[in-house]
């Protein structure tokens, strides 16, 4: 394994060797997630880079970036028992906006405006800018990202095929623990008994799987309000049934067993996202 703190040295060793790149960019605290993603990206690639950079500009809220959790060490042994040719990079935030990489306001077809980019207005400007950044000056031959931010893989293909960035974006899907609970990093910052509520966020989807079937989106939007008020810990922020290519959300009379479930919840101090196919 190799650490880069510099893109241009890593760029250097990029363009010298040989063979196909799968790139995973990531902000760190890996987890089965990310590693799942890595793991795909050797088996389909003669050589895997990684990134480990938590992107300041696509934090909204300054507590989060702070609180976000960092743990470089850990992640690089998980790397490297995965395969000890893996490229890693780790800047800190001065190589790369020390270049001058400019915030750009991107045309992302509205795919921003829903869910968490009403949320969070620049969220995703943040995410664009930095994954154009890697995609155009690594040049990956193909990018792996996670079903876990389904709304992020969806902008990101989207700005792969605008901009014709000639990296390939393969969507992968969501690691759980066994409780169902979508791994994320943030759920380090759970405190033992929210980390023990957490898993009814996956199970309130689950029951709307199987309600699908044969009940109607209002139906099911009044199940999910009447569920989370039994758990006033869990804070419900949004629940919206969307179509998974448009993210427009269905309409009231559409199967839909046809969309996909997406919620967003507070819990404590964690904002905690998951979505489940409904097909
Ligand atoms: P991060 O949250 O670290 O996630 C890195 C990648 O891992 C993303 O593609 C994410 O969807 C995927 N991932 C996270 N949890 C997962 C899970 N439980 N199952 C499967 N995949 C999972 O997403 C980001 O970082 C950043 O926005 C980034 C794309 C790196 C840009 O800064």
């Amino acid at each position: 394994m190799e650490v880069f703190n510099s893109c241009e040295s890593l760029k250097k060793v990029l363009n010298e060797g040989v063979g196909s790149i799968g790139m995973v960019p990531t902000m760190g605290a890996l987890h089965e997630g990310h590693l799942s993603l890595i793991r795909r990206a050797a088996q389909e690639n003669k050589r895997v880079l990684i990134s480990i950079f938590v992107n300041p500009t696509q934090f909204e809220d300054a507590s989060d970036l702070i609180n976000y959790p960092k743990t470089l060490a850990e992640d690089l042994k998980a790397i490297s028992s995965i395969d000890s040719k893996m490229h890693v990079y780790a800047p800190n935030a001065n190589d790369i906006y020390g270049q001058n990489v400019p915030t750009e306001t991107f045309d992302l077809s509205g795919l921003d405006q829903v869910m968490e980019g009403s949320k969070r207005k620049s969220h995703f400007q943040g995410v664009a800018t930095i994954v154009k950044f890697f995609l155009e000056t690594f040049r990956p031959t193909k990018a792996y990202f996670g079903q876990k931010d389904f709304q992020q893989l969806l902008i990101i293909s989207n700005l792969a095929e605008k901009l014709n960035l000639n990296t390939e974006i393969i969507g992968c899907p969501i690691v759980r623990e066994v409780d169902g609970l979508a791994m994320s990093s943030r759920n380090k910052n759970l405190t033992p008994a929210e980390r023990k509520i957490a898993p009814l966020i996956f199970k309130a989807l689950w029951e709307i799987k199987e309600m699908s079937n044969n009940k109607k989106y209002p139906v099911l939007k009044s199940f999910i309000n009447t569920f989370f008020l039994e758990y006033p810990e869990l804070e419900l922020d949004y629940f919206v049934i969307a179509n998974s290519k448009t993210l427009l959300e269905i309409n009231d009379q559409d199967k839909a067993r046809e969309g996909r479930a997406f919620i967003a919840v507070r819990l404590g101090k964690i904002r905690l996202i998951d979505n489940l196919d409904l097909a």
